[in-house]
């Protein structure tokens, strides 16, 4: 039989089930998003040992755990700052952040690539489709290591050497950075392998001599994750 009360009670335990799956749901909401938010600095897949003879660990410690940790703590204070004025309206402020936004998004994006491009395993030559690609837009992977370390070695003051992937023609690019401009922000080319030339790079080791640093760290590219990054761009 047909109780009004039981009825109530029912349709009030259900709507308290509703709140609070309701409130759940937009604190896991507001978790996600702030989650999304924070930039960390991602783990290193070898030792700061691990290149040397061609990279000391001394200069992957600091370069990674100093460097790169301050570009991504910028970078979240300017995303702070950046949604704040966002929030308000407030054009201004969104335009003067944008060098900081440059500068410190692309230091963790070029240093987050940078890191998986090198391995103590590797050196040596690319395989199957990398080395046709390096052939066919280089004539050789000679060349195209010749072409890439002279346009690096040639970075006027501090900046990024890059060989990028070019998704109109389908053609590899090699190309030069300033600063921390990030190579398919400003240029649009899909980066695959990236070669800091900061002093902060290589200095502890080679002093001045840019040269050596760039000859020296074909001996641990990870042609792996440049063939992969390949794969990635042409999908
Ligand atoms: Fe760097």
């Amino acid at each position: 039989s047909f109780c009004p009360l039981n009825s109530i009670r029912n349709m009030l335990c259900r709507a308290g089930q509703i709140r609070r799956c309701a409130a759940s749901l937009s604190h896991t909401i507001s978790k996600v998003a702030a989650s999304r938010q924070k930039h960390t600095l991602p783990d290193l897949t070898y030792d700061y040992g691990a290149l040397e003879p061609y990279v000391s660990a001394e200069i992957m410690q600091l370069h990674h755990s100093k460097h790169h940790a301050t570009y991504v703590n910028n970078l979240n204070v300017t995303e702070e700052k950046y949604q704040e004025a966002l929030a308000k309206g407030d054009v201004t402020t969104q335009v003067a952040l944008q060098p900081a936004l440059k500068f410190n998004g692309g230091g963790h994006i070029n240093h987050t690539i940078f890191w998986t491009n090198l391995s103590p395993n590797g050196g040596g030559e690319p395989q199957g489709e990398l080395m046709e690609a390096i052939k066919r837009d280089f004539g050789s992977f000679q060349k195209m290591k010749e072409k890439m370390s002279a346009v690096t070695v040639a970075v006027q003051g501090s900046g990024w050497g890059w060989l990028g992937f070019d998704k109109d023609s389908g053609r590899l690019r090699i190309a030069a950075c300033a600063n921390q401009d990030p190579l398919q922000g400003t240029t649009g080319l899909t980066p695959l392998l990236g070669i800091d030339v900061w002093e902060h790079a290589y200095y502890l080791q080679y002093k001045n001599v840019r040269p050596d640093y760039v000859n020296a760290i074909w001996n641990v590219v990870n042609w792996e994750n440049v063939s992969e990054r390949l794969q990635m761009a042409k999908k």
